[in-house]
């Protein structure tokens, strides 16, 4: 059975957007579906930050097709793991989680890599540098993920 992944910041335009791609671009996609949402909904339906897509487009991965959605309660019976990009979010996903096995599809994203900080920053106010920081952690954790999926499934 395919492996659903759900990646949430708070706006799905800047972090989760990147984390949706370059998840993809590192799984099978017959082993994984990858999605994103955010927990706030001031974007619904947009492009990801242009920020967020030249930064992806840099690194070969184009993101632009995706629009962005509003996590909502049901994920959690349609997801398998939901990777929160900071601590905030985290909070925001599990005050909707109702039972002990919805808080357990839960995570921080770098809870995944042994990196200094568990929160990915929300470079949204920041300047362009910030999203190659972003992309590099996230680039970090989603070669865990992957490698775990996969060996787990051989
Ligand atoms: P994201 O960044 O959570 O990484 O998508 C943000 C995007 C938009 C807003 C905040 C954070 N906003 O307040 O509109």
């Amino acid at each position: 059975m395919r492996t659903k992944v759900l990646m949430v910041c708070l706006g799905n335009i800047c972090r989760s957007p990147l984390a949706e791609g370059i998840l993809k671009s590192k799984v099978d996609p017959h082993l994984v579906f990858v999605d994103s949402a955010g927990t706030g909904g001031y974007h619904i339906g947009e492009k990801p930050d242009p920020r967020s897509i030249a930064i992806a487009r840099q690194y070969g991965l184009d993101i632009s097709y995706q629009r962005c959605r509003k996590f909502v309660r049901e994920d959690f019976d349609n997801f398998d793991i939901i990777y929160a990009m900071d601590k905030s979010n985290y909070e925001n996903i599990l005050r909707l989680a109702d039972t002990s096995d919805k808080v357990k599809k839960l995570k921080l994203l770098l809870e995944e890599v042994n990196l200094e900080t568990k929160e990915v920053p929300d470079p949204y106010y920041g300047g362009d540098k910030g999203f190659e920081h972003v992309f590099q952690m996230i680039s970090a954790a989603c070669e865990a993920i992957s490698a775990r999926i996969h060996k787990h499934e051989k």
